[in-house]
């Protein structure tokens, strides 16, 4: 990884242990959540960002509520995610991230989890929590976007044509760091991850439904929504160890080990970011975007990257 930002999450370290008590990391408003009972609706709304990026703003407040729903008072039994930006569910993470020069206020490492990167950390931190977790998706969502969706319980989308899933990480000559390669090989199986994850194709939520990658497609957003709110509110009744050991038995079957997660995906990927030819597409990826905002490359990449390697 980059020397830079191994020093800068040197410095961040004391700041982070001074704020005991408040939020564990800085709050930049980008999620949203309404309770309902033991549902908790979070929306990711990334106002820095035209596209729902998963940058450090994101991933900060992120940090912060997954602490609040590993606490033991907490009475939340369900958690939904979906989206402000009816683009974009999850771009993809901020590329800038892996160049030189980047800051941030969050440690490169996850402090308590030393050998995990820190947004790999909070993806596998949201397998396990003790909640049942639903993606409900209108919008992209590329890269660890897919990730993050992959690291939920359960995937439901709409039908409309801004929903598009691809795992694209081949395409910048590196790997799915935190693991989606590994969930999709558990999911749609060996031959159709490989299909798929190789080829860095947009995959529509209809094609997206029948080979399994999402639970269910519905032709509506609002047939999505009542499908999942009543589904959140049907399994919030029941008693919060009942929900956390039944996650812990089918985690353990169909999730890849920390072990395996960290050496086969995680520091797979920490060895090739820094060569100069990924280094170089970071670059040119971020010009084609118009720095990795709303842009014909961003809304129709699997149609397009073509274009980055003429
Ligand atoms: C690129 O976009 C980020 C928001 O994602 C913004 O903070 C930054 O100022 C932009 N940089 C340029 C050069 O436009
Ligand atoms: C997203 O945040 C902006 C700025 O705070 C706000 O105006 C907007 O209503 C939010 N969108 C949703 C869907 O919550
Ligand atoms: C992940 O969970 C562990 C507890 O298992 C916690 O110590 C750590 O702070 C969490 N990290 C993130 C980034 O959520």
């Amino acid at each position: 990884m980059q020397r830079g930002l191994l020093r800068f999450a040197v410095l961040a370290l004391p700041y982070l242990f001074a704020i005991a008590g408040a939020a564990r990391y800085p709050s930049y408003g980008t999620l949203q959540t309404t309770q309902t009972d033991g549902v908790l609706n979070v929306v990711i709304n990334n106002t820095y960002s035209t596209i729902n990026l998963f940058d450090k703003h994101v991933q900060s407040d992120l940090a912060n509520l997954i602490e609040e729903l590993q606490a033991p008072d907490t009475d939340v039994r369900v958690v939904v995610f979906s989206s402000a930006n009816e683009e974009f569910f999850i771009g993809h993470i901020d590329v800038k991230y892996f160049l030189p020069g980047y800051e941030s206020p969050l440690p490169l490492f996850d402090p308590f989890i030393p050998q995990m990167l820190f947004p790999v950390s909070l993806l596998w931190n949201i397998t396990q929590l003790p909640q049942a977790t639903i993606a409900m998706i209108e919008g992209r969502t590329r890269g660890i976007g897919n990730e993050f969706i992959m690291s939920c319980d359960m995937r439901f989308a709409s039908e409309a044509p801004s929903v598009l899933f691809n795992q694209f990480e081949a395409s910048f000559g590196v790997n799915p760091g935190a693991g989606g390669g590994m969930y999709l090989a558990h999911t749609i199986g060996r031959a159709r991850a490989f299909e798929y994850a190789l080829s860095a194709q947009d995959v529509d939520a209809r094609t997206a439904a029948r080979i399994g990658w999402i639970n269910t497609a519905f032709d509506t957003s609002a047939a999505l929504h009542q499908h999942v709110q009543a589904l959140a509110a049907r399994i919030a009744v029941f008693e919060p160890m009942g929900i956390a050991a039944t996650k812990t038995g089918i985690n353990a079957v169909s999730r890849p080990t920390f072990d395996v997660l960290v050496r086969d995906a995680q520091n797979v990927i920490s060895g090739l970011l820094g060569m100069p030819s990924v280094q170089a597409f970071f670059e040119k990826f971020i010009e084609a975007t118009h720095n990795q905002s709303i842009s014909p490359l961003e809304l129709n990449y699997g149609r397009d990257l073509g274009e980055l390697f003429k």
